[in-house]
């Protein structure tokens, strides 16, 4: 699985999986540049840049950027993302539209900035980030869920659309990855403990065991994979 030559952006690069897709698809030869609204990370990418995905002029700014310095990208992952925990009666307004902004509107900005150059060239892979709880809600985290299912439809869509001109647009759905996401949960043992055991494999997933499957999917190996959303879950989904 070679990237050799190839220009890959990936929103969320300061975060766990983000970061992890990153040194990953670098190891395979791509020229990397990550985005994210914040850097307080020691590793991640080289060439990095801070770009809120809800911001129409700065993700499409970035992306003109980007092309013009190191060609358009062929290979865009939409990792950036956020959740909150707690039942849907007290949630507030807010915290459902930061949800869905950052979540959907953000995927969908950066789907839209990157198929530009992509459309024009005629090839090109996004992979967007949903979650198994898309698939299983278990109750709680409305928002979240109702993004995260957004991501499905819109990956559907835009796979639908631009398959025809040689874009490839597939989703991943990881089940609980250890990253900052989940600090909370991870420093609950009775709730890690609660959350393990709902896992056929018993553990949480390692970022890498997610940036696997995303590179899967961007890879020429997945020539014919399009609007596929891979559920990378431990088998959490299953019963
Ligand atoms: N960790 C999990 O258990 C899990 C499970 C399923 C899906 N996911 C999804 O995977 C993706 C990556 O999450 P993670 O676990 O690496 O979490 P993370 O918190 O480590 O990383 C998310 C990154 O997104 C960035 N971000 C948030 N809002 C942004 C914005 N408006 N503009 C630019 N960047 C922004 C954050 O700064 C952060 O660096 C997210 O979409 C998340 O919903 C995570």
């Amino acid at each position: 699985m070679t990237f050799d030559g190839a220009v890959a952006v990936v929103t969320g690069a300061a975060g766990g999986i983000g970061a992890a897709v990153c040194r990953a698809l670098a190891r395979e030869g791509a020229t990397v540049v990550g985005l994210d609204r914040a850097w307080d990370i020691g590793d991640g990418p080289e060439q990095r840049e801070s770009v809120d995905v809800t911001d129409e002029a700065a993700v499409d700014d970035a992306f003109a950027r980007i092309a013009r310095q190191h060609g358009a990208p062929g290979i865009v992952v939409n990792a950036a993302g956020i959740t909150y925990r707690g039942p849907t009666i007290e949630a507030s307004t807010e915290s459902w539209d930061a949800v869905l902004a950052t979540n959907l509107r953000g995927t969908y900005l950066c789907c839209r900035a990157a198929a530009r150059g992509m459309l024009e060239r005629g090839s090109g892979a996004i992979v967007n980030v949903s979650s198994q709880l898309a698939i299983s809600p278990p109750g709680g985290r409305a928002a979240y869920v109702a993004a995260k299912q957004g991501v499905i439809g819109l990956t559907r869509t835009l796979a639908v659309e631009w398959a025809p001109a040689g874009v490839r647009v597939n989703a991943v759905a990881p089940g609980i990855t250890r990253t900052p996401m989940i600090e909370a949960i991870e420093r609950d043992p009775t709730a890690s403990a609660e959350f393990a055991a709902r896992i056929p494999l018993g553990r949480f997933a390692e970022p890498d065991e997610i940036a696997g499957p995303i590179l899967f999917l961007a890879s020429p190996a997945a020539a014919y994979v399009v609007g596929e959303v891979l559920v990378v879950d431990g088998g959490y989904t299953i019963p």
